[in-house]
């Protein structure tokens, strides 16, 4: 089947958090919403199916996965990734942000530290301190357009100045993100291998958060944080779910999966009766998801590059004052904005008001995201092109007088 990503939708009366809110985030309506990381495009044709057929069985009672889900995800894994997972370890939880709350609650006291490698999704922020954590940030470096991992900053964190962890050391977690949002890195094996033995040997725990793995461009490949080694896999905690993929977030599905017994006990007795399990119509998109959505992924990808490729375009040829930082994942585009000399209460106001488009600004994602915006690309070309073009028109009535 052939899907048709040029349509156009109205999404504007459908409870759209993306689409209904504008007014309330942005201060006026005609600004397009390219923000929170959900599509503009209606998801794959089997999952529409079987929810439908889910629906028409009017029988809507408490649920629980069934052996088949939880197949389908063990299988995905290992097309995916080669990653040969157990059954038992999957756990199910509404959505990845419960998960990693429920994470951080399972391995820290109140007070311990948490690293995040900002700028960083800004929910993350809530995890920790929301666990009674504190926030131990380390900063991804950005050279030459790239970002990477600041190993040194990392390894000082953990190591006195004789290589042990020092005793009274309070981190007890780092929250990975992978592909990370907001700057779209697919971390390699060789940064992931690097990044684990530091953080695990030094006795710590890598809650991974991988939500966004299967949006990947041409060239890259995924890598589950837990597939590296047993060691990885016995300290880790791997987060997916078709939410990103399939544009399923508000069906609130996740699947969690947690190799060690210890951790994973811990975790579902934090988890229970303060987090449900998978909802009737979850559990049934994320299997037909992970079993029948792969024709409509491999065009949505396809037309994701379509869509990457204009905007770097565009961007370069026609808005050279801002720099895009170019995603090995994800739909989300990282704007360098620092050339256009405003604080970022300007840029804010820039945006919504001049150039009318609905963008993430970059300081809510933490150190390092002043003067950065962050722009959701999933959407009809002819929109992004209305977008690209309201700020290339912005910025030459601004920057060019
Ligand atoms: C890295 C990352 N984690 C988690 C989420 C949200 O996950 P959920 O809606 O499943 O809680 C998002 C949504 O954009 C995300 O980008």
């Amino acid at each position: 089947m052939k899907y048709d990503f040029d349509r156009v939708y109205d999404r504007s009366k459908s409870d759209s958090a993306k689409w209904c809110e504008v007014k309330n985030i942005f201060g006026r309506e005609d600004v397009i919403p390219m923000w929170v990381a959900d599509m503009d495009f209606p998801t794959a044709a089997p999952i529409v199916e079987a929810l439908e057929q889910r629906a028409a069985h009017p029988f809507y009672g408490y649920t629980w996965p069934c052996d088949s889900l939880t197949e389908a995800v063990v299988e995905r894994v290992k097309r995916k990734y080669d990653w040969k997972i157990e059954p038992e370890w999957v756990v199910y939880t509404p959505g990845t942000i419960p998960a990693l709350n429920v994470a951080v609650r399972a391995l820290s006291h109140p007070g311990d530290e948490v690293i995040l490698q900002e700028p960083v999704y800004y929910p993350f922020f809530g995890v920790v301190k929301g666990s009674g954590c504190q926030i131990a940030s380390s900063r991804l470096k950005l050279a030459r357009g790239r970002y990477t991992m600041d190993f040194g900053d990392l390894e000082a964190k953990f190591k006195s100045p004789e290589g042990r962890m020092p005793d009274h050391s309070r981190i007890r977690a780092l929250i990975l993100c992978n592909p990370h949002n907001p700057i779209g890195r697919v971390w390699d094996k060789d940064e992931l291998t690097k990044l684990g033995e530091i953080v695990i040997g030094s006795g710590a725990i890598v809650i991974s958060d991988e939500i966004h793995c299967e949006l990947l461009y041409k060239g890259y490949r995924h890598t589950p944080f837990a597939a590296l080694s047993e060691e990885f896999a016995k300290n880790s905690i791997v987060c997916m779910a078709p939410s990103k993929t399939f544009n399923l977030p508000g069906l609130e599905a996740s699947s969690i999966i947690i190799p060690d017994k210890k951790l994973r006990d811990r975790f579902n007795d934090i988890k229970s009766g303060v987090v449900p399990g998978l909802n009737v119509f979850g559990l049934t998109a994320m299997e037909a998801a992970y079993r029948h959505g792969d024709e409509w992924l491999g065009q949505l990808l396809d037309y994701l590059q379509g869509s990457l490729e204009t905007a770097m375009k565009w961007f370069s040829e026609r808005i050279p004052e801002i720099r895009v930082i170019k995603p090995q994942g994800t739909y989300l585009l990282w704007l360098d904005c620092r050339r256009l000399g405003m604080d970022d209460r300007m840029l804010q106001k820039f945006m919504r008001e001049e150039a009318r488009v609905g963008l993430d600004d970059g300081f809510m994602f933490g150190e390092g995201g002043s003067g950065f915006q962050r722009m959701n690309i999933a959407c009809p070309r002819s929109i992004l092109r209305e977008a690209l073009g309201r700020i290339e028109g912005a910025v030459k009535r601004a920057v060019r007088k």
